[in-house]
């Protein structure tokens, strides 16, 4: 399987990932600031066919009309000489002091006013480049302390905003849909819509909730202690897996950014191998962008940038090449089979089975052997991990 990226594989990467320049809260910059040109230019040499940015990332937040356009009319030449795409754009609504509060859930309400407007405006350019997919990730839209947030209020004044969003992308007749990342923490003490799990039970309770789905990160879910394997699966369950942000976490701790793979490892083995080979028939269940939303670490210069670029792309391909022969063997399909795990998708009940049916049944419960699961009737899901712990080193 090639290992050379192309344009098909969709990998795509925000100006803020490989533009970060290294700041943290304990240090400044380490790097110099990437212009876009070569932003672009330098990610359709690595194999990208997208670039992704918040509005800020592009023009400086306070720019003036003539400066934002200067530099939207510089992406768009730079976009025509490579023929790279935007797939997604997003807004900065977590940088600026005037959202130190959070923007559609401040509790000053003309900031929440201010941030609405900001997002319209991305919004309009988002659909100008082609953009289908509108991310939302809500960095300040949280709190430090319980007693100044009225939660129950803040998801109310979300809805608000993104009910006007939708409503504001159907008059206009934009093609683009929105996606909710979630995150625990980071930079508040808490963020709203925390996990997976919290946004699409949100997502039911707006307008139209068919124009919303999930732009879940990896290193988000981990940061939770969460699966993001299992996560992403329940996304793909409910047909909310609009945009993906593949990253790499190694535990419960800051938000680290990684290369994607170059935090758990298994994860990424069986991310790959859902987003790859999961779909109804074994092939995709997931066709869009493979966006990597990570930050070059700060002890890199302009080689570690370009380098950790290429890693994140180097490893989904390996990944994915892992998991095609891991699917491809025949012990580990003997293994599975031993492991029933496609037993799972049969229905528990027989077709037209009532309950009464069931109750009648004495081969379900009076004659039923539990005792046979007393040392006996193992699942071999050991055997099953290990195969593909031996693919994945390629050792197989
Ligand atoms: C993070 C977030 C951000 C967002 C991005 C989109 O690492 O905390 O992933 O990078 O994805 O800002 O708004
Ligand atoms: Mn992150
Ligand atoms: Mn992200």
């Amino acid at each position: 399987m090639a290992l050379e990226p192309t344009r098909d594989d969709k990998f795509s990467f925000g100006l803020w990932t490989v533009g970060y320049n290294g700041s943290d809260p304990f240090g400044g910059p380490t790097r110099p600031h990437l212009d876009v040109v070569e932003a672009v230019e330098k990610l359709a040499e690595v194999g990208a066919y997208g670039l992704t940015f918040h509005d800020d990332d592009l023009f400086a937040f306070g720019s003036t009309d003539a400066e934002r356009q200067t530099e939207i009319d510089r992406l768009k030449q730079a976009l025509s000489d490579t023929g790279l795409i935007v797939p997604m754009v997003t807004t900065n609504l977590f940088s600026a002091p005037v959202f130190k509060d959070g923007g559609f859930t401040s509790n000053d309400r003309s900031v929440r006013r201010y941030a609405m407007r900001k997002a319209m405006r991305q919004l309009d350019l988002g659909a100008e480049l082609g953009a289908k997919t509108f991310v939302m990730w809500g960095g300040r839209e949280g709190a430090e302390y319980d007693t100044a947030k009225d939660v129950r209020g803040a998801l109310e004044r979300y809805r608000e905003a993104v009910n006007m969003f939708a409503q504001y992308v159907t008059d206009k007749g934009y093609d683009m849909r929105f996606a909710i990342e979630p995150k625990p923490n980071e930079p508040r003490g808490d963020i709203l819509l925390p996990t997976l799990g919290h946004a699409i039970a949100f997502i039911e309770t707006l307008e139209r909730p068919e124009m919303f789905g999930v732009n879940p990160e990896t290193g988000h879910e981990q940061m939770a202690g969460l699966n993001f394997t299992a996560g992403i699966a329940q996304a793909l369950y409910q047909g909310k897996l609009f945009h993906i942000d593949l990253n790499g976490q190694r535990g419960i701790k800051y938000d680290q950014d990684l290369v994607f793979g170059h935090g758990d490892l298994a994860n990424a083995f069986s991310l790959v191998d859902l987003l790859e080979n999961g779909g109804p028939n074994g092939g995709q269940s997931y066709d869009g962008p493979r966006h990597f939303d990570y930050k070059p670490s700060r002890t890199e210069d302009f080689t570690g940038v370009w380098d950790s670029a290429r890693a994140n792309i180097r490893m989904y391909l390996l990944l994915k090449e892992r998991a095609a022969a891991f699917r491809a063997d025949p012990e580990v399909q003997e293994a599975l089979a031993n492991a029933r795990v496609a037993e799972l998708n049969e229905p528990t009940l027989n077709a037209g089975e009532s309950y009464d049916d069931l109750l009648a049944d004495r081969s379900a419960f009076e004659d039923f052997d539990t005792d046979a699961y007393f040392g006996g009737k193992g699942f071999g899901f050991v055997r099953l991990n290990q195969l593909a712990m031996e693919h994945l080193m390629g050792a197989r």
